[in-house]
């Protein structure tokens, strides 16, 4: 090219460049200033959203191991197999005394006549049973003997078929109506991720069994009867601020006799009145016809596991409305009434004192002291006039009662378009206490609508982000994944809802658990098969907002503005006044390394080193998996300030914490 040719060029390129040149060096400052406070993060910020959903209860935290225990399922011996020498007909008959015991009405009646036969029923658990090495299992059953002369062996049988444990129960002699209950203890001599009960029958007699239950020693707190310790974990490790329960859609149930009714997951396990779980049928793609809630988790173990993991309780209750997407039956406004009181009883049975009649079952359940519950939802994903003139019903009446109580209001099932309109004006002018947001969206929304709630109002009703998760494919897709670049454009979007805690006061991904051979919908925050639990990426930077939540939003500010996006950086900072640090989230949702210089302005001291945690990996399409659980988890360094300012280098589709100590 001739040289002025050349010049001209060049001259044109150097126009074009400088002032974007110009605009990055203007840009390449974050300033966060922390003596300006804007909003006070409230402690329930960062919280999970709890379902029965993908075996979230049933097959899931809740550690029983036996499948239909208690032959409830609408196909009564689904999970169990009969194994016998000689064909004998009714020599494993199910009984149904429904009109004398509505909640558990059935039973199996054993007959053995010979004792050189063979008889056994086998259990195949929740896709399998998990069992480990050396672990001790608590086998218990309810019997009645017809005739004596039968007895028991419980053995544990492992995927090759292999006898990994057994125990041998003997019913006391006794024959008559009354119920007894035996349980025995043994342990494990090996492992199988996917091993059976199987329970034989020795001599010659007739027995009547109930309740055939395995539990694991190894239960949270190690509770007989309770929760699958790993999984809690990982949830005690996030520190959330609140837990949502019990959903989510199954509150509404397919249609209003599948409604979630709490009163009837109280008290004996055996008195529990089990459900279909409305996932059951949902999705033809995912059918799960064994998906049942037998309750062995009822309000009263939430509200233990609210307080366990020191997250405040958020119950959801019914509104009188089953599912909108299923029957949308309503019930009629002038028959409300039970459903409000179960709102008024539940907010006693969790606070009111042992003289009240709620509050006497709880300290009867083993809990005097009062759960402090402070909110509830009322309505999942509710929506239309339907739903508001329900809701108004409840409202007068619980605030009338508890007018400090606060109330979680639906704003339907997404956070646009008319029924979103609709109930926002609604609800707002009725001025609703929390409303609840809904966005299951592909990660570019999330990253288009990080500054959502910078310009929503700052007084009135304040926001719950109630159930969100980046999909990679498409809502209810079997194609989304838990992958690196839905985590970081939720952590992106995060900044937004952080930076904006004078609205938004809660919020949860969902939904929280799916087993690897029993979920219906994807992504989830934490995968579990019958031994192993991971986080997702999406764990992870839930995790790292909720252990930096800090106490104030302070300014973030490049160029002046908040950074929501500009050369795809969003920023959010947080104050501290516990451990007088200051927090700064960053995310790089680029392909490249960017850089910038952090100022922190304000503080009267600042610490010469900062603590940085950085989620990144290699690309974008990174998962985790039972195999390689953290290959997408946070990395912590420490780093040199220089004076009042950091260097930050960004890394490609990354999210990083830095924290400040002020001291
Ligand atoms: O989180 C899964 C489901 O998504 C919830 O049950 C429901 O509220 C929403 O539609």
């Amino acid at each position: 090219m001739p040289i002025k040719k050349l010049l001209v060029a060049f001259t044109i390129t150097a126009s074009l460049l400088l002032p974007s040149l110009i605009q990055a060096q203007n840009n390449n400052l974050i300033t966060v200033q922390v003596n300006k406070p804007i909003a006070p993060i409230q402690p329930t910020m960062w919280g999970v959203f709890f379902e029965d959903i993908n075996l979230g209860a049933d097959g899931g935290i809740y550690a029983e191991l036996v499948k239909n225990r208690s032959f409830e399922f609408y196909k009564p011996l689904m999970g169990w197999t009969v194994t016998q020498s000689k064909f004998n007909e009714g020599s494993v008959l199910v009984i149904n005394r429904q009109e004398t015991n509505i909640a558990n009405p059935r039973f199996v009646s054993i007959t053995k006549d010979a004792a050189t036969d063979t008889l056994g029923i086998t259990n195949e658990g929740f896709r399998g049973m998990g069992i480990k090495k050396g672990l001790r299992y608590d086998f218990s059953v309810m019997y009645r003997q017809q005739t004596a002369g039968l007895t028991l062996h419980a053995e544990l049988v492992s995927m090759a078929g292999k006898v990994i444990g057994s125990a041998v129960i003997n019913p006391s002699p006794g024959i008559g109506a009354a119920w007894s209950k035996a349980a025995v203890s043994f342990n494990a001599t090996d492992s199988s991720l996917s091993g059976k009960l199987n329970i034989w029958f020795e001599g010659a007699g007739k027995i009547d069994l109930d309740m055939i239950s395995l539990f694991p020693e190894d239960t949270w707190k190690k509770r007989p009867g309770g929760m699958r310790a790993d999984m809690i974990q990982l949830l005690a490790d996030m520190k959330p601020g609140f837990i949502r329960f019990p959903g989510g859609c199954v509150v509404e149930g397919y249609d209003l006799g599948l409604r979630y009714q709490w009163k009837k997951t109280l008290g004996n396990i055996e008195d529990r009145q089990l459900i279909i779980n409305r996932w059951n049928s949902e999705f033809s793609h995912r059918p799960t016809p064994d998906y049942f809630q037998t309750f062995g988790l009822g309000f009263y173990e939430y509200f233990q596991l609210a307080e366990d993991i020191g997250a405040a309780p958020l119950p959801i209750l019914n509104a009188g409305m089953a599912c909108q997407f299923n029957s949308a039956e309503v019930v009629p406004i002038d028959q409300l009434d039970p459903y409000v009181q179960d709102a008024l009883d539940l907010i006693e049975f969790a606070n009111g004192d042992a003289n009240t009649q709620w509050g006497k079952v709880r300290a009867a359940m083993g809990h005097p002291a009062p759960f402090n519950l402070t909110m509830m939802g009322v309505g999942n994903e509710n929506w239309g006039p339907q739903y508001i003139d329900r809701l108004k019903i409840f409202s007068k009446a619980i605030k009338a009662r508890y007018p400090d109580f606060k109330l979680v209001n639906s704003s339907g099932t997404d956070p646009n378009g008319e029924r979103f309109d609709y109930l926002n004006t609604e609800l707002r002018n009725m001025n609703a206490d929390i409303i609840d947001e809904h966005y299951y969206r592909k990660p570019e929304w999330f990253l288009a609508n990080a500054a959502r709630y910078d310009n929503y109002p700052r007084n009135g009703s304040k926001i719950f982000a109630g159930e969100y998760a980046a999909q990679s494919d498409h809502t209810v897709s079997i194609e989304n994944k838990n992958n690196t670049e839905t985590a970081i454009a939720e952590a992106a979007f995060m900044t937004g809802l952080e930076r904006n805690a004078a609205v938004v006061s809660m919020a949860s991904y969902a939904p929280l658990f799916a087993h690897i051979d029993g979920w219906q919908w994807t992504p989830d925050l934490i995968w579990v098969n019958n031994l192993q639990s991971y986080g997702t990426p999406n764990y992870y930077v839930q995790k790292l907002y909720s252990t930096n939540k800090g106490t104030n939003v302070v300014p973030a500010l490049m160029d002046g503005k908040s950074i929501s996006g500009q050369d795809s950086i969003y920023v959010s900072a947080v104050t501290d006044k516990n451990t007088s640090d200051v927090i700064i989230k960053v995310v790089n949702a680029s392909a490249n390394v960017v850089n910038k210089m952090i100022s922190i302005i304000g503080a009267k001291k600042l610490s010469t080193i900062a603590t940085v945690t950085v989620l990144k990996s290699n690309s974008v399409l990174e998962v985790n998996s039972f195999v390689t659980p953290d290959a997408v988890s946070p990395v912590t360094a420490t780093m040199q300030l220089k004076g009042n300012k950091l260097t930050a280098t960004l890394l490609a589709h990354s999210f990083t914490v830095y924290r400040i100590g002020m001291k």
